[in-house]
């Protein structure tokens, strides 16, 4: 038999291009994207941001916690025009009656007849991967932490607002591609999202970590194989003085741990050496700028103690942390002004008109009253 779908969705699966990772962008498309961020940015600020995202639905599955990348995209999604659907764990049946292991070809099938992006922040990278081989709608991985693990956890919606940040606040007579970008703490998902970018672009990228705190090597050669290309540099370290030279000096999360003892270890490793205070921002350079992709541990949340960073460098002038959450906001309005285009329609004026009209008929025949 062969049953054609009575679905009303306008299914796009050809040539759809969903948004995993920053490796699969070019420098071109990396600039690109960065200059519909500033656009947006610019639309926000005069309080114009276009509909783009008009009478459309986002889809939010998230598996764990998040503040920036739950509020931006949601608050994305209806500056331009639409609206934002929050699934989190415990919400719909994925992760119980359908798990993200077993039946996510089930749930995003089902979902893209529904919606017109979905976003999914989750454990493994393989599992975004496999809900978008089975969407016929675009799908945007927001975090995917499994690093280390036997997939490659990346978090490029951060990435954007990074480079966004950095390219606000370059350097005088810096280009992107010219300029170097310190990684200080235990390497993660935004760093394997930098790591791809700023090797596209032809950048300087450090890492610098205690021994045993390293990008897997799959990232590694990928970020290798991109700067034969791009002329750029990528370099992982024990050595705290290659922070001199940096423009911008990041502080990554290094304080997390099943037991006490593993907490304690880290603290161990780290402490004081991989630690960004002023002292380390004034080693960088007089003029390095402090980012941060926040949460930070500094001496104020989970911790009494402060861990990657100091609360001076928070509060100071060199920190950039709050205009790169900030822009968690553009990179959304980015990505939703772009996946949600090829499902816009202009609805017919005489399409609304007929429905509007044929409907009521309709429901004043139910109510047996006239309806209008
Ligand atoms: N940086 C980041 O992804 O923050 P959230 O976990 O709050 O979304």
């Amino acid at each position: 038999m062969n049953v054609q779908s009575s679905s009303a969705t306008n299914l796009h699966k050809k040539d759809l291009r969903h948004f995993l990772n920053m490796n699969q962008f070019s420098k071109k498309e990396i600039l690109e994207w960065i200059e519909l961020m500033k656009l947006l940015k610019d639309a926000r600020t005069r309080n114009a941001v276009p509909q783009l995202f008009k009478n459309q639905s986002l889809g939010m599955i998230f598996q764990q916690n998040s503040t920036r990348t739950r509020v931006s995209f949601e608050t994305a999604a209806t500056l331009l025009g639409g609206h934002a659907l929050m699934l989190g764990a415990g919400d719909i049946h994925l992760g119980k009656k359908e798990t993200v292991e077993d039946t996510v070809e089930d749930t995003a099938r089902v979902l893209a007849r529904m919606v017109d992006v979905i976003m999914i922040r989750t454990d493994k990278y393989a599992d975004i991967e496999r809900f978008a081989e089975y969407s016929s709608i675009p799908i945007i991985n927001a975090m995917s932490t499994d690093v280390h693990g036997d997939d490659t956890g990346n978090h490029p919606t951060q990435c954007l607002a990074d480079l966004l940040t950095m390219e606000e606040h370059l350097p005088r007579g810096k280009k992107l591609e010219d300029v170097t970008m310190v990684v200080v703490g235990d390497p993660s998902t935004p760093e394997v999202s930098l790591g791809y970018a700023l090797s596209k672009l032809g950048a300087t990228f450090k890492i610098i970590s205690p021994e045993g705190y390293r990008l897997p090597q799959n990232v590694v050669d990928a970020i290798e194989a991109n700067n034969k290309v791009s002329g750029g540099t990528f370099l992982q370290t024990t050595d705290i003085d290659e922070v001199k030279g940096a423009d911008f000096v990041m502080a990554e999360e290094w304080c997390w741990g099943r037991t006490d003892e593993e907490i304690a270890q880290r603290d161990a490793d780290f402490k004081p050496t991989y630690v960004v205070t002023m002292d380390l921002l004034e080693k960088a350079g007089p003029n390095a700028l402090f980012m941060h992709v926040l949460p930070a541990n500094a001496g104020n949340g989970r911790w009494p103690d402060e861990k990657e960073v100091t609360r001076e460098v928070l509060e100071s002038d060199r920190n950039l942390a709050w205009d790169e959450a900030e822009n968690r906001l553009s990179a959304m309005m980015a990505l939703l002004a772009y996946y949600g285009r090829p499902h816009f329609r202009v609805p017919d004026p005489e399409d609304i008109e007929y429905y509007d009209v044929k409907s009521k008929e309709l429901l004043s025949r139910i109510f047996d009253r006239r309806i209008s």
